[in-house]
């Protein structure tokens, strides 16, 4: 569900009316031909890594099409197949139907109904009502389903919310109820696996709070979701860099507790996601390494979730990073990949990355040095896009764990007045692991927007899009929020980050940006408004250097 859209359900329900829950007597259910080769439930988590989910799709309202993405294509499975995944999450009987055609597994789930009806945490919430009504849904998609293929799993519900203990019991129940639903559907549902979920999916809830149903002959998998740290995917107050010891512990031991809390269930990290839309590549790329390899290190299987915008271009039918789709698909827990350095260190007050070589517009072109993570393997080759090699010795040299790029080749595609922009894309080959990263030769100066300032009072109840000339990459990386008097206009608790976090603004929620502006979102709008004193926006962009040059001041008067 990493989505920023406000949502409601499932677009599937047979228009069947069926008996109130709990059910007497619907038996025998759905009778179906043909036979269905049971599998196990670890069997069918094993298998199904590496799986992808056709986010935004199915799950979108009013219909499949309403978000931002077409409606479903067969090719874009062929797609998926080819990058060697293996599952999908969602949807119904068609869609089930061409995903199995392929030989993929399916995982079909109720989805935004967990905002929309069945939210067991709002006050005052009719709990009958939910139970009676997850029933009859789960009862009709069983029905309708009952005679799938055992490539086809439940999954309960999306992401139920869920604030105490008593929530997770009542989701515990809606777990039950769902059982009870798709066993009285008949068919193959009585063998079919499940996978059950927890509080909010939330690894920490559902290694507190969960309990299996017992009594129902379904092989079950938990399912959790991790998009985690949440600043970091959802590029909140400007933490745009991942990768250092405390990074990586607070990855491994949230892991970790749910594995010990269920040591012989299997368990699919259903939904995970740092999109190439808004993470830093050198900061993804050591995320996705590590994820992936944790999760196979306590024999976790993965589905990358995909909104249409984040990996899978599903109109070009390509992948946008195919490093990361690379490692997630091929990496396991021994595998040693190379990536490229980045700052990891909260207290920088810049921010380095070698996914990239970045040349400042009006300077000099002289010999770079990118620092990598080899991990033990050697850099075998460098190429261009055209496919041509780059000749060691002339054009690069490695040194240590430094890939030094020289001032000769580099004034093939530099000078000090080249236009500002990504001038070239080199791949980089390592002799072992699933990493190949392409790093960007980029000509940056700070941007310009085509206005300064205006009156919050006149803009106020839309979001703002300014026109922007971009400098270098086309992304914002972080935006600075201060009124005049130097009051943080969003969180001042982020006064205790390091230089390049404090007083920054959350992206999406605040800021964001399209081919041709930044946004200033309505919200952030009403923030100005309402601390009644002029605030300066300070886009910031890569490379971050805390704003000082490579920054554009937008303000908003009161
Ligand atoms: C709760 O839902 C049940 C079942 O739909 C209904 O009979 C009952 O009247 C509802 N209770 C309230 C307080 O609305
Ligand atoms: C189970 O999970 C809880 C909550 O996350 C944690 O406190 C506990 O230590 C875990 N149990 C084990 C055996 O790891
Ligand atoms: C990891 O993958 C490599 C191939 O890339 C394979 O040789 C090795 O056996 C795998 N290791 C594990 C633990 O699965
Ligand atoms: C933006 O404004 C702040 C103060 O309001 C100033 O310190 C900073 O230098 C400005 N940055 C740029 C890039 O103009």
């Amino acid at each position: 569900m990493r989505s920023f859209l406000s949502g409601a359900l499932l677009a599937l329900l047979a228009s069947t009316k069926t008996s109130a829950y709990p059910a007497t007597a619907i038996s025998p259910g759905a009778v179906c031909t043909g036979t269905f080769s049971a599998i196990s439930a670890s069997d069918f988590v094993s298998n199904l890594h590496p799986g992808w989910n056709l986010g935004n799709t199915l799950d979108a309202i009013p219909d499949e099409g309403s978000w931002n993405n077409v409606p479903v294509v067969a090719s874009t499975f062929d797609t998926v197949k080819s990058a060697g995944f293996k599952t999908w999450l969602q949807r119904v009987s068609d869609v089930v139907d061409m995903i199995v055609a392929r030989g993929f597994y399916a995982i079909v789930n109720v989805h935004h109904d967990s905002w929309a009806w069945a939210d067991v945490t709002q006050s005052g919430a009719n709990l009958t009502m939910i139970e009676e009504r997850f029933y009859r849904l789960w009862y009709q998609i069983g029905t309708k389903l009952a005679c799938k293929s055992s490539l086809v799993a439940f999954e309960s519900i999306n992401e139920p919310p869920c604030n105490t203990e008593a929530d997770a019991a009542e989701i515990n129940k809606l777990n039950r109820i769902f059982l009870q639903a798709i066993n009285d559907a008949g068919g193959f549902n009585p063998e079919r696996v499940v996978t059950l979920v927890g509080g909010g999916e939330d690894s920490i809830k559902t290694s507190e709070w969960f309990v299996a149903p017992s009594g129902f002959p379904n092989p079950y998998a938990i399912q959790f979701h991790y998009y985690s740290p949440y600043d970091f995917i959802f590029s909140a107050w400007g933490k745009t860099i991942w990768g250092s010891d405390d990074d990586k512990s607070a990855l491994q031991s949230d892991f970790q507790l749910l594995r010990d809390n269920f040591t012989d269930v299997p368990l699919i990290l259903g939904e995970y996601d740092a999109s190439p839309t808004n993470t830093e590549p050198a900061a993804r790329w050591k995320y996705v390494d590590f994820l992936v390899k944790t999760a196979a290190s306590f024999d976790i299987s993965c589905v990358l979730w995909d909104n249409g915008l984040d990996h899978l271009d599903r109109t070009a039918g390509t992948w946008r990073d195919p490093n990361s789709i690379s490692m997630i698909t091929n990496s396991n827990e021994s595998t040693t990949n190379s990536l490229p350095g980045s700052t990891e260190d909260g207290s920088a007050t810049t921010q380095s990355s070698s996914a990239y070589i970045f040349h400042q517009y009006g300077t000099d072109v002289t010999e770079q040095s990118l620092p990598f993570v080899f991990n033990s393997n050697t850099l075998s080759s460098i190429s261009d896009s055209t496919g041509s090699k780059l000749s060691l010795g002339t054009d690069y040299s490695v040194s240590g764990e430094n890939i030094i790029f020289t001032a000769a080749y580099l004034s093939k595609h530099l000078s000090s007045t080249t236009a500002p922009g990504i001038v070239a894309s080199l791949t980089l080959q390592f002799s072992g692991g699933d990493s190949s990263p392409v790093i960007q030769i980029v000509q940056w100066t700070p941007p310009t927007l085509s206005s300064t300032s205006v009156a919050a009072s006149s803009v106020s109840g839309s979001d703002l899009s300014i026109p922007i000339t971009w400098g270098g990459l086309p992304t914002v990386a972080a935006v600075k929020a201060l009124t005049e008097s130097g009051i943080y206009l969003f969180d001042d608790w982020t006064v205790y980050l390091g230089p390049i976090q404090q007083a920054r603004a959350t992206y999406s929620s605040h800021y964001n940006w399209d081919a041709s502006h930044v946004i200033i979102t309505s919200s952030a709008i009403s923030s100005v408004i309402s601390a009644g004193e002029s605030s300066v926006f300070t886009f910031e962009f890569y490379p971050r250097d805390n704003g000082v040059v490579n920054g554009v001041n937008f303000t908003l008067t009161v």
